[in-house]
């Protein structure tokens, strides 16, 4: 029997890059992923978000599909260069206009809105200054999260600063795989942590001073090892692993180790799409293969269930703040059959075996409040283009219809049912 607490929020979770297209509506500034999408060669079939799920004009459509699901709150991403268009502290009213609409849509319909600042569309004048490099992105997005702040006072009270940091440094900064596409020394990188480190304190701070009812947090993500066995040694194990931080202090490599946290948090968000099993060897911690031929998702990441129970169990022993799991989901070879339905057992049966971890978590004492599925709608999935369908919902890219998946309307069953459904 599955059991989660009685005010457990149930939640999906989108990015402005990926859905809302409108790139050059409303006096939106260019972003680092307009630069990148552009440039051939970086983003699978050419895509971009220049129209994406066009959610700029069709954001009623998604209101309606949270309704459709009885959920309690959407986590969405603000995108910096609609307020600040020059990267700087011009601000665009229109840019605000649009989230005026979405949010009061929201909460006219019951829906909790829970918004990202930075889910990783930096303006590109920022950049062309040297992006997260340069402290002055630093001084501007803290400027950027305070004006937000005024303008939302007393409708959005949830806040996410950012975005997985592991991944915009590393993959934009280190890897060149996602935006801004640079290959930085590691001594650049430590300067792209220091900044971001000290915008995310700032943004914390300016948050609460602006309302002191704002609840503020970040999405963190890096890899969750779960124990191979019950044993405590297994479990020591993945504890050790889990948090790994030996690649340098403020690690850009994927660790859970949260070593940027400025103590002010209210809570702390967990993306967890998948994990790895450990053991303690002879010599210590070791992460054991995953078994040939193993269960995987479309895009190709394994499926590890536990990871949902023990990601959330050692985060919270570790930084005792409540949990919420900001992210979490899959995807698969979705498509419109004959009878014009998407059915996805996949999904269906993936979601159940994670959210059941999460319930054994919950049940062993964590403190985890909420869960924001990822994604709403399909959605342009940054490198990887339109080829990975991430939603709940399936979005025609030709037309920007959306339909219900099957597993949209499981999870309906599944949040309406606070999870006593699920079997
Ligand atoms: C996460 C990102 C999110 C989405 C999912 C699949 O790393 O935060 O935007 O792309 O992966």
């Amino acid at each position: 029997m599955t059991r989660f607490p009685q005010d457990f929020l149930w939640g999906a979770a989108s990015a402005s890059y990926q859905i809302e297209g409108g790139a050059k509506e409303g006096g939106r500034g260019e972003s680092i992923w307009d630069v990148f999408s552009h440039t051939p060669g970086k983003v699978k079939n050419g895509g971009t978000g220049d129209v994406a799920c066009d959610s700029y004009h069709r954001w009623r459509d998604d209101i309606r599909l949270l309704k459709e699901m009885e959920l309690g709150a959407y986590r969405f991403s603000i995108a910096w260069p609609r307020i600040a268009p020059s990267g700087d502290t011009s601000w665009n009213p229109k840019g605000f206009d649009y989230y005026d609409r979405l949010v009061d849509g929201l909460l006219e319909a019951g829906i909790q809105p829970w918004a990202t600042l930075y889910h990783w569309d930096l303006p590109q004048a920022l950049q062309s200054r040297g992006g997260w490099q340069n402290a002055e992105t630093v001084r501007t997005y803290a400027a950027y999260a305070e004006k937000t702040a005024r303008h939302f006072k007393g409708r959005v009270t949830h806040w996410f600063t950012f975005n997985e940091p592991q991944c915009f440094i590393g993959l934009g900064y280190g890897g060149g795989g996602h935006a801004p596409g640079l290959l930085l020394d590691g001594q650049s990188l430590e300067t792209c942590w220091d900044n971001f480190r000290l915008a995310h304190a700032l943004a914390v701070d300016a948050l609460h001073r602006v309302d002191g009812a704002n609840l503020v947090g970040l999405a963190s993500t890096g890899d969750v090892y779960y124990p191979a066995t019950d044993s405590p040694e297994d479990v020591e194990a993945a504890r050790q692993l889990t948090f790994s931080a030996a690649r340098g202090p403020y690690s850009f490599s994927h660790t859970l180790a949260l070593d940027y946290l400025c103590g002010g948090e209210d809570f702390i968000g967990l993306n967890i799409y998948h994990g790895g099993a450990a053991r303690m060897g002879e010599r210590g911690p070791e992460a054991v293969p995953y078994p040939v031929g193993g269960p995987r998702t479309a895009i190709g990441w394994t499926v590890t269930p536990e990871s949902l129970e023990w990601g959330p169990r050692f985060v919270a022993e570790r930084y005792h703040r409540p949990i919420y799991i900001s992210e979490n989901g899959l995807s698969c070879r979705d498509k419109l059959f004959l009878d014009g339905q998407v059915h996805d057992p996949q999904r269906i049966d993936f979601l159940a075996r994670y959210l059941q971890a999460l319930s054994r978590a919950i049940q062993s004492g964590t403190d985890v409040r909420g869960y924001f599925q990822w994604s709403l709608i399909d959605n342009f999935e940054w490198a990887e283009g339109y080829d990975q369908r991430f939603g709940l919902a399936y979005v025609d890219y030709a037309t920007g219809e959306r339909t219900l998946k099957d597993s949209g309307r499981w999870y309906a069953c599944i949040a309406g049912s606070n999870g006593t459904n699920l079997f």
